[in-house]
């Protein structure tokens, strides 16, 4: 039997109906651009949140360097995050023309700890940026409590954990704001390259809308008042969303990025935003199962902590024997993943910050040791107890 690590087509397959309509009736409106239909996403996906503004992008990635800037973070301004993450987490705080620094992670969630923040916490840090990796929020009442003590922004980096819950309250909206990846593998994928950043702040969406969109009208004169702290009067535009042919966007006011999110990427998150839930639910049902069956003393499981609902983005395994049971799986037709190799503080693109070995021992303890196995929600039973009777055979 041959099982991927993810399975697109097999996705794709369940609703090619409905994805191909969505897509063919913006092809035929050509509203290519800030669209109705991306309207109607960004809507639809703050109320899945209940969260107040929701601005879409090109990216996760972008989604960050967006948020930070429009927290007004760059040079001179130091912010803590993880090591054991992917690297757009920290590249896109280099990226705002901040510094990263790094926290090491607990073994068992492979999350921040958060009890290791406050000693990293100087006169220049300015934001914590926590990492629900793989799925499963991080220690957020401890995050949150050092933020308000120290007066610092908490940005969510969301981009693996759409739907998991903290405390029954959806990540996403418990910091400052939040960033999110439609990566076609992410559990809400789209068919290419998206983002999105989520905010109860009203001053944050301005900044981001006006970001996204090479600071240029209505929302970048709204932003252009905010910084200045003035308040031109605002040309009355098309609307908030500005369209292909808006004249406003030759008003410039603020140096952004072209990051908007395609209306067709819109259409396709749109369809598939409606099975997000039952996606995840099976995710999880397929993790209580790899819970309860997989039984073999070369693997230690993930824990999913009291009070957090964990989507499992991806579910990680930890073996002393990683090489040789990765490659014994392979034998046996079953596809793995390893997330992450060489963690963020010794990548050679963070030379320059100093690190080295031994600096972070549970990040580099796990990027020894972890491995992903297939799951997703069209994983079939009998898939499910191949996996487990050949991890269980390993030997
Ligand atoms: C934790 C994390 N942060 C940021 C990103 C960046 O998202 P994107 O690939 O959409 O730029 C990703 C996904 O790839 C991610 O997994």
């Amino acid at each position: 039997m041959n099982i991927p690590l993810f399975d697109l087509k097999a996705q794709y397959n369940t609703l090619d109906e409905e994805l191909n309509n969505a897509v063919l009736h913006v092809l035929s409106t050509t509203d290519y651009i800030m669209g109705n239909t991306l309207i109607e996403f960004e809507k639809r996906f703050s109320e899945y949140l209940k969260v107040n503004h929701s601005i879409s992008v090109a990216n996760g990635t972008d989604a960050l360097v967006i948020t930070l800037k429009a927290l007004g973070i760059g040079p001179g301004d130091e912010v803590i995050t993880t090591p054991f993450t992917f690297f757009a987490t920290a590249e896109s705080i280099s990226a705002a023309g901040a510094k990263p620094v790094f926290v090491d992670v607990e073994k068992d969630t492979f999350n921040i700890d958060a009890t290791k923040i406050e000693e990293k916490i100087t006169s220049y840090t300015k934001a914590i940026v926590p990492v629900h990796i793989f799925g499963q929020p991080a220690d957020m009442d401890e995050i949150l409590s050092l933020a308000k003590k120290y007066n610092l922004y908490v940005i969510e980096d969301a981009c693996q954990a759409i739907g998991s819950e903290y405390k029954d309250k959806k990540i996403g909206t418990l910091g400052h704001a939040a960033c999110f990846s439609f990566y076609p593998t992410k559990n809400l994928g789209c068919a290419g390259d998206g983002g999105m950043i989520v905010t109860n702040s009203e001053k944050v969406a301005v900044m981001a809308k006006a970001l996204r969109n090479h600071g240029s009208g209505e929302n970048g004169q709204k932003a252009y008042n905010l910084l200045t702290n003035i308040s031109m009067e605002i040309p009355v535009g098309k609307s908030d969303h500005e369209d292909l042919f808006n004249p406003l966007k030759y008003y410039n006011y603020l140096i952004g990025f072209n990051s908007r999110l395609d209306t067709l990427q819109a259409a396709i998150l749109n369809v598939k935003l409606k099975y997000i839930n039952i996606w995840n639910d099976k995710r999880r049902y397929t993790a209580k199962f790899y819970n309860e069956n997989i039984i073999n003393e070369n693997v230690v499981k993930p824990l999913e902590k009291g009070s957090r609902k964990h989507v499992y983005h991806m579910y990680i395994l930890q073996s002393e024997e990683r090489n040789r049971i990765v490659n014994y799986l392979k034998q046996k037709g079953i596809s793995t993943g390893i997330y992450y190799p060489i963690p963020l503080h010794l990548q050679n693109a963070y030379k320059a910050l100093g690190y080295s070995e031994g600096h972070m021992p549970n990040a580099e303890y796990l990027s020894q040791r972890t491995f992903a196995i297939p799951i997703y929600a069209e994983l079939t039973e009998n898939q499910r107890s191949y996996i487990v009777d050949c991890i269980n055979n390993f030997r």
